[in-house]
């Protein structure tokens, strides 16, 4: 595996939790960040209460987890997307690797969970680009693996993550870290642009979560090889 740290803003929440717990399994070196530091460590004990010995996992504020990381796991809600992403934006190189994995839920106006909102730049992954420096290489992905099933290890994730990017090679990237996570098909979902619909078909997950009274509705794209 390539030596590298992964550092996941938000890291403390549910979602971003459920991935720190799936890289660090895997082998990853993983830093949890928080815009509290002593929140990001308690958030890093947890996790290495549940990994046992050498733990890959520590905590960091936001700003010095991304600086210390080779890639940058976006995981908060979308009202905090864009002062999250300009809390970290001057600790973050070209050379680094920026994966969003916020969803436009409706919730942050107000509304509920089953609907999204249209995002000017067209989605959220597409904000973020906006924000970075030119040149970062920035992918979106994880949005339609829910976090009961990340931060549950004893069992596999039935579903598949697609990965959008304008990079073919960082696509190439971020399908080789998806797939790390046992059950988990990455699916090339090709540019960044396409990254709107992918967040959307989240709201429609939770509608589906909801109405057949489960918690971990997926999606399997049929008839590609893996
Ligand atoms: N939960 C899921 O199953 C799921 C599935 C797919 C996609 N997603 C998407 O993944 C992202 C994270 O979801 P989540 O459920 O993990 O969210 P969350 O638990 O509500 O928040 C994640 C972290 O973001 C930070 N945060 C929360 N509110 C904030 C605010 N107003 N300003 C700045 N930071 C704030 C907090 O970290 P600190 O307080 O430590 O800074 C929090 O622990 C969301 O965009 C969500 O739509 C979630």
């Amino acid at each position: 595996m390539v030596e590298r740290t992964i550092a996941v803003i938000g890291g403390t929440g549910d979602q971003g939790f459920g991935i720190v717990l799936r890289l660090a399994r895997a082998g990853e070196k993983v830093i949890i960040g928080s815009r509290l530091q002593q929140k990001a460590e308690d958030a890093a004990k947890r996790a290495c209460a549940i990994l046992g010995e050498d733990c890959p996992v520590s905590g960091m504020e936001n700003p010095k987890a991304a600086a210390a990381a080779d890639i940058i796991i976006m995981s908060v809600p979308f009202a905090a997307h864009v002062d999250m992403i300009k809390s970290i934006v001057g600790n973050i190189t070209p050379e680094d690797l920026f994966i969003d994995v916020v969803v436009p839920l409706s919730t942050a106006v107000g509304g509920g969970a089953t609907t999204s909102l249209g995002v000017w730049e067209g989605s959220a992954a597409q904000q973020a680009v906006k924000l970075l420096p030119p040149k970062t290489k920035v992918a979106s992905a994880f949005h339609n693996v829910v976090a009961d099933a990340l931060q549950d290890l004893n069992r596999k994730v039935d579903c598949d993550v697609i990965v959008c990017s304008d990079s073919q090679d960082t696509r190439k990237v971020v399908m080789e870290l998806v797939n790390e996570v046992p059950g988990i098909r990455a699916v090339d979902g090709g540019r960044l642009e396409n990254s709107r619909i992918v967040e959307q078909f989240t709201a429609l997950l939770i509608g589906i979560n909801i109405r057949y009274k489960v918690k971990d509705a997926g999606i399997r794209i049929t008839g590609i090889t893996p």
